[in-house]
C-alpha cells in the first residue's frame, strides 16, 4: 500500500506467515527504468513468494520494468488497474485502466514476455457509473482471451474518478462481493482473488467458499499479528509458534543490518507500530518508537527498550 508499506512491513509479514503472497507498494515502471532500481526491489523474502506491482500503461516501460525486476526473484508481478487518485489518472493508468482493455492486454502480454514471472492484473469491478456486471466480466474474458494472465484480483466496488478521494474510494462505492463470485463461476479455470473490505478469519473463510483467494490491505496493516494463524488456518500447516519475545530479537537482529547499511532506524519502525495492537500498554511501544529524540539516536536497541516498557507495563 504506497506510502502505508514496504519492505520493512513485508520483513514483519513474513515472520508471521510463511505461506501469503506478499505485494509490494505500486512502483511506477519509469521509476524502476531512471530511479534507484535497488532500493525499489530490494527485500528479504527468502520464501520469494512475494508480488512486485507496477503501475503504467507503456507496454514498452512495463516490459523494460520486468526485465529490471528479473533479478530480484519476484514471484509474481502484477499491474495495477485499480487506483483511482487523481495524480495516477493523470499519468492515464491506475482504474482508468479498466475503459482501455485493448491496451492492457498489450501491457500484460509486453509484461509475459520479458519475464518469467507470472503476471496478474488487480482492478475494480467498474468505473464510476458501470454498475452492470458485463463491465467487469468483459475486462476479465478479454485479458483472459488475448493474454498469459490467469489470475486476477478485484477490489470489489467501482473506482469514482470525479469527486471523491482516493480514501473515500476505499470506503464509499458499495462492496458488491457478488460479482467477484460471480467472476470465478464464469470463469472457472481462472485464479480470482477477492479484496475489499475483509477485515477477520470468519470472513476469509466465508469468502473462500465463492473463490480462490483473499487479498487484505488496511486490517493486516493496523494488527498485522492477525497473520499469524494463517499458516494453519488456510495453507494446513502446523501452529507459527513464534513468541513476542522471539519476534522482536528477529526484527532487532534485522533493523540492526539495516541501519549498518544506512536505512534510517525511524523508517524502519514506523512499518511495525502496529504491532501488539491490541495488547495492554500498546501506546508505550507506538510512544518509544514515535519519538523523534530516541529516533534520531539511530540505535535500533531502541526496539528492545520499547518492547521492555509494554511488557513491564502488563506485568505492574
Ligand atoms: C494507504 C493505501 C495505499 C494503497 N496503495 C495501494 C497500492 O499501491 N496498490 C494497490 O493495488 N492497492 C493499494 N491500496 C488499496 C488496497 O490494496 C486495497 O485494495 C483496499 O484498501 C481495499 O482492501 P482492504 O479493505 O482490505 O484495505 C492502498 C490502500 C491504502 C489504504
Amino acid at each position: 500500500m504506497l506510502d502505508w508499506t514496504d519492505r520493512h512491513f513485508r520483513f514483519l509479514a513474513r515472520l508471521l506467515c510463511q505461506n501469503a503472497r506478499l505485494y509490494s507498494e505500486m512502483i511506477h515502471a519509469n521509476a524502476l527504468i531512471y530511479g534507484d532500481k535497488n532500493a525499489f526491489l530490494q527485500h528479504t523474502d527468502t520464501q520469494h513468494n512475494t508480488a512486485l506491482q507496477l503501475g503504467g500503461s507503456n507496454p514498452a516501460a512495463l516490459a523494460k520494468a520486468c526485465k529490471i525486476a528479473a533479478d530480484y526473484d519476484y514471484a509474481e508481478v502484477n499491474l495495477n488497474c485499480g487506483c483511482p487518485s487523481p495524480k495516477v489518472q493523470k499519468g492515464a493508468f491506475g482504474a482508468c485502466l479498466m475503459r482501455e482493455v485493448v491496451l492492457v492486454a498489450d501491457c500484460v502480454n509486453a509484461m509475459a514476455n520479458a519475464t518469467n514471472a507470472e503476471i496478474t492484473v488487480k482492478h475494480r469491478i467498474g468505473i464510476d457509473d458501470d454498475e452492470d456486471y458485463s463491465v467487469v466480466r468483459d475486462f476479465v474474458g478479454e485479458i483472459d482471451h488475448k493474454t498469459p494472465c490467469k489470475s486476477f484480483i478485484i477490489h470489489a466496488r467501482n473506482a469514482w474518478l470525479n469527486g471523491v478521494s482516493p480514501k473515500e474510494n476505499r470506503e464509499i462505492p458499495p462492496l458488491k462481493y457478488d460479482f467477484v463470485y460471480r467472476i470465478k463461476q464464469d470463469f472457472p479455470d481462472l485464479n480470482i482473488v477477492i479484496n475489499g473490505g475483509i477485515i477477520d478469519n470468519n470472513s476469509i473463510n466465508n469468502h473462500l467458499q465463492h473463490t480462490d483467494g483473499v487479498m487484505i490491505g488496511r486490517s493486516i496493516y493496523h494488527n498485522p499479528l492477525m497473520m499469524k494463524e494463517w499458516d494453519n488456518l488456510f495453507f494446513g500447516c502446523c501452529e507459527n509458534t513464534i513468541t513476542d519475545e522471539d519476534l522482536i530479537e528477529q526484527l532487532y537482529q534485522y533493523a540492526t543490518r539495516e541501519v549498518a547499511q544506512k536505512t534510517p532506524l525511524r523508517n524502519i519502525v514506523k512499518q511495525w507500530l502496529g504491532l501488539f495492537y491490541a495488547q495492554n500498554g500498546v501506546r508505550l511501544w507506538r510512544q518509544a518508537l514515535s519519538d523523534a529524540t530516541l529516533l534520531a539516536e539511530n540505535k535500533p536497541d531502541l526496539i528492545l527498550r520499547a518492547f521492555e516498557k509494554m511488557k513491564a507495563f502488563q506485568v505492574a
